[in-house]
């Protein structure tokens, strides 16, 4: 459903074009400072304008409608809420009819009878990651000094190391966007600081719930903890990460921090593979719904050539916020901060 967490529990509302989306937060610690000035770095981080990201050009401002008393969290359910502004709704008119290959128009139609609001995709849309990264500028707050930080790490198959192969790949993701097409990427997670032992037994693992929220992320296609698939093709003394002190530290980490589904007191590493975007000016084939014929069509509307662009701060966003549930469950945060004194 539209709600994830059970300490740091969030719902995420709304539609593309729809008038607001938003997020509502329960179980936020009380007495943390918070603005909506806060939100500012995270959100920007997600936003348009960069090239091989969309035109449509929302400008994201925060309200935080409820959970805040004096400039600090109250401990009531905490709402921050985002207008959408820059909807144009005629360039999705006909996709009812004639579904896009690879989004969610065919699937939420079926299942919804229709009933669904296809504008932009809905709900469905990218546009809810929004609320998203503001749950993890929260969440972030919950868990400091333990942080989350991502970045990409591939775009379209080109690999980017620090300083080097960004300006190649957004050559080719140039000149694949001109052809009417989209690229992927891959974005490489860590969480540093983590305590040894977040994570239950059975399904609630550390990594079972970080993939369970990554991979509700519109259009992530995969995600591998530490060395993830090729650990298929190693020796178990290959893979194996030696122990070197009491505190659980190890010389390698092919284990990406998580061992039975607990923090090892290493970092967390996982990477994660997002897929090229589905609405491409390129004409695609599509089935007419009325009709049942065969169709081609040319998707109109504002896209993302590489969506994953805008993934990173999303990815972190997802990564904080299992975390600050997980820490909350097993009490390492207190619901109220023990520096917080009553105000009479
Ligand atoms: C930040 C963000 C922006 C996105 N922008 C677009 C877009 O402009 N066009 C598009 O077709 N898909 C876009 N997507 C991906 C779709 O939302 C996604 O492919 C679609 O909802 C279907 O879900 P699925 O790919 O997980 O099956 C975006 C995703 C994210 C996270």
């Amino acid at each position: 459903m539209n709600s994830f967490g059970r300490f740091f529990r969030f719902s995420l509302w709304g539609e593309s074009h729809g008038p607001e989306i938003g997020v509502v937060i329960d179980g936020v610690p009380a007495g943390l400072p918070l603005a909506a000035k806060d939100f500012r770095r995270d959100l920007a981080r997600r936003r348009t304008g960069a090239p091989g990201t969309s035109t449509r050009r929302e400008p994201d401002v925060p309200r935080l409608v409820s959970g805040i008393f004096r400039g600090k969290t109250s401990g009531a359910p905490l709402a921050v809420l985002f207008e959408n502004r820059d909807a144009r709704s005629g360039d999705y008119a006909g996709l009812e009819r004639r579904p896009r290959p690879g989004h969610a128009d065919f699937t939420a139609g079926k299942k919804f009878s229709g009933c669904n609001d296809p504008r932009g995709g809905g709900h469905f849309s990218g546009r809810l990651t929004l609320a998203l990264v503001a749950a993890g500028v929260v969440a972030k707050r919950v868990i400091a000094p333990a942080a989350v930080s991502a970045r990409l790490s591939e775009i379209g198959g080109v690999r980017l190391t620090p300083g080097r192969g960004r300006r190649a790949a957004l050559a080719r993701l140039a000149a694949v966007a001109a052809a009417g097409d989209s690229l992927g990427a891959i974005i490489a997670c860590r969480g540093r600081g983590l305590p040894v032992g977040l994570g239950e037994p059975f399904f609630d693992a550390l990594e079972s719930l970080v993939a369970h929220l990554v991979l509700a992320v519109p259009g992530v296609r995969g995600i591998e903890f530490g060395a993830g698939f090729s650990a298929a093709a190693m020796t178990g003394s290959e893979h194996n990460d030696p122990i070197v002190d009491g505190a659980g530290r190890t010389a390698s980490n092919h284990a990406g921090g998580v061992c039975g589904g607990i923090s090892n007191g290493n970092e967390l590493l996982f990477r994660v593979a997002a897929k090229p975007t589905a609405s491409i000016g390129r004409e695609q084939d599509t089935i007419d719904l009325r009709s049942g014929r065969r169709v081609r069509i040319r998707v109109r509307g504002r896209h993302d050539a590489c969506f994953a662009l805008r993934l990173p701060v999303v990815i972190e966003a997802a990564g904080a916020v299992v975390i600050a549930d997980l820490m909350l469950l097993d009490q390492q945060r207190r619901r109220v901060p023990s520096g917080i004194r009553r105000e009479k």
